[in-house]
């Protein structure tokens, strides 16, 4: 049976990871432009981890923000990495001097201890398997190699945590799981990479614009509005939900994100 390069990269999930690549290759523009992941001080601290380091490799791109601002603070080699093919085009014409290729995040096709930093910012929440990733991101540091990592985060509770995931998966079909920060700090340890610094933040996502880059259609951002409107008290105060005047309708709401600091 013939099997394409594509196919060869990705491992398992295969069309679940399919479906992903063509979403996000279908929405290069929105990730291009967004202000919500072309700037911002959790940028400008990923980039202020991965500065000293010459090779870095940056997992799941999309527009090439983290890789190009790590290329512009003077890492002499960047590579800019996405399963979606559209996407490494996007980022190599975005920002000049970065190397491109198309690859599943679960399986890095790099030697072993081939870079000095490994980032990833905002997408692991799409990764069927976290621990295949991190195993990953393990091997292809060097010894002593920093990975600076964020990704969306779940409050501890559960039953808040799942009713955020629905959510999400109903926004976008290719999302899997937004994990709690500790659940990542015990899959960092597991995978041999040791935290040397974390941080809690969160990040105010205006509901309309957010769900205008995932293009979600009519019914689905019904169903999204009335799980938000029946959302459980304590996940509207911990993401203090912002209502306009009517006092009906969500604007906005605070996620939760964390960031961390891990060395092989
Ligand atoms: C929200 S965007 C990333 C944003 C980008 N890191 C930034 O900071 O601007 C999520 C990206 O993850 C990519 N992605 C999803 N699953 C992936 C996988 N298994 N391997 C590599 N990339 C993946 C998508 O194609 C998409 O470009």
């Amino acid at each position: 049976m013939f099997v394409s390069p594509q196919e060869r990269l990705v491992t398992n999930d295969a069309d679940r990871k399919r479906d992903v690549a063509t979403a996000f290759g279908d929405a290069t523009d929105g990730y291009r432009d967004g202000a919500v992941l072309k700037e911002g001080n959790d940028l400008e601290t990923l980039v202020d981890w991965s500065a000293d380091a010459t090779r870095a490799l940056d997992v799941a791109t999309g527009a090439g923000h983290v890789a190009g601002a790590v290329a512009d603070r003077g890492v002499s080699r960047v590579v800019a990495s996405d399963l979606a093919p559209e996407m490494v085009a996007t980022a190599t014409s975005e920002y000049d001097g970065l190397e491109g290729t198309v690859v599943d995040a679960e399986r890095l096709p790099f030697p072993s201890d081939r870079f000095d930093a490994v980032t990833c910012r905002f997408a692991a929440h799409h990764f069927p398997d976290p621990e295949a990733f991190l195993a990953e991101v393990e091997r292809v540091l060097a010894p002593g190699g920093v990975f600076a990592f964020e990704d969306l985060a779940v409050p501890a509770d559960p039953e808040l945590a799942s009713y955020v995931n629905r959510i999400e998966r109903l926004r976008d079909p290719g999302h899997v799981e937004t994990s709690s920060p500790a659940q990542w700090r015990d899959w960092f340890e597991a995978a041999g990479l040791t935290v040397d610094a974390v941080r809690e933040t969160s990040r105010r996502l205006e509901v309309d614009a957010w769900l205008d880059r995932m293009d979600v259609p009519d019914d689905r951002r019904r169903e999204i509005r009335s799980l938000l409107a029946d959302a459980p008290v304590a996940l509207e105060a911990a993401f203090d939900f912002r209502y306009a005047d009517d006092g009906e309708r969500l604007e906005s709401y605070r996620t939760g994100v964390v960031l961390f600091r891990a060395r092989a």
